[in-house]
């Protein structure tokens, strides 16, 4: 499921290659639709994130491969919020989306299965944002943001839900955000960061950032 997105000669000039060997064994598992430097960033910025007060979450969980990947640079040290139908894609713009209703079903079951080695996770099936309303009258904040939904509506409402729970400096990380086949995903993107006064972040793959300032 995994793809090989980073030339294996740069791997030869890593600080530390042991991080690349994780990744490959999480993408040998076969539960993570992320190219292997995709992997890394996101395992990379769990790091980064991890001293700061708030929580992780991630809507788009599929089969639980970025959410273990984030539990262990986290050291599961701080509570992970799984958003997913765990029935597929809920729905489409028409003109706007190209994945279908459906794409991507995967039992919560299953996942829930495939981390069961895992204290830090939360489950929440349903369709996001209606899924978090339990979050709504909380005082929880975010240090880090997974959303990976392949859809404008479910990446619009991810972004205006977390933004405004993030922490300093904690990050918003978009997967497809550079994907020809999710321009449902850039179009939020794009909407919502010219509102916001902080630089959007394309990284080198299908993967943009925004870090909270305040
Ligand atoms: C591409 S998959 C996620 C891949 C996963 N993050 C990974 O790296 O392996 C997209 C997921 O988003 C979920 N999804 C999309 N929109 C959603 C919404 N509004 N609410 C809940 N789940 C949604 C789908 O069910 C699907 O499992």
């Amino acid at each position: 499921m995994a793809y090989l997105d980073i030339d294996p000669a740069i791997c030869e000039h890593l600080h530390d290659k042991n991080e690349l060997d994780l990744m490959f064994e999480i993408a040998r598992e076969g539960k993570i639709a992320m190219g292997i430097g995709e992997i890394l960033s996101l395992y990379r910025l769990a790091k980064r994130t991890a001293h700061l007060p708030g929580a992780i979450a991630e809507v788009g969980v599929y089969r639980g491969g970025s959410a273990k990947m984030m539990g262990i640079a986290s050291a599961q040290k701080k509570a992970i919020y799984l958003f997913d139908t765990f029935e597929g894609i809920p729905q489409a713009t028409a003109g706007v989306d190209h994945v279908l209703v459906g794409q991507f079903a995967n039992s919560l079951e299953n996942v829930k299965n495939y981390l069961s080695e895992f204290s830090c996770f939360k489950f929440h099936p349903g369709v996001f944002p209606e899924s978090a309303v339990f979050l709504n009258d909380s005082s929880e904040t975010f240090s880090m943001v997974n959303l990976d939904t392949d859809i404008y509506s479910g990446t619009l409402s991810g972004l205006n839900f977390f933004y405004p729970r993030m922490d300093p400096h904690g990050v918003i990380v978009v997967h497809d955000y550079n994907s020809k086949s999710c321009p449902g995903v850039r179009k939020a993107v794009d909407e919502f960061a010219a509102n916001i006064p902080e630089t959007l972040i394309d990284l080198w793959s299908t993967q943009a950032l925004i870090c909270k300032s305040k």
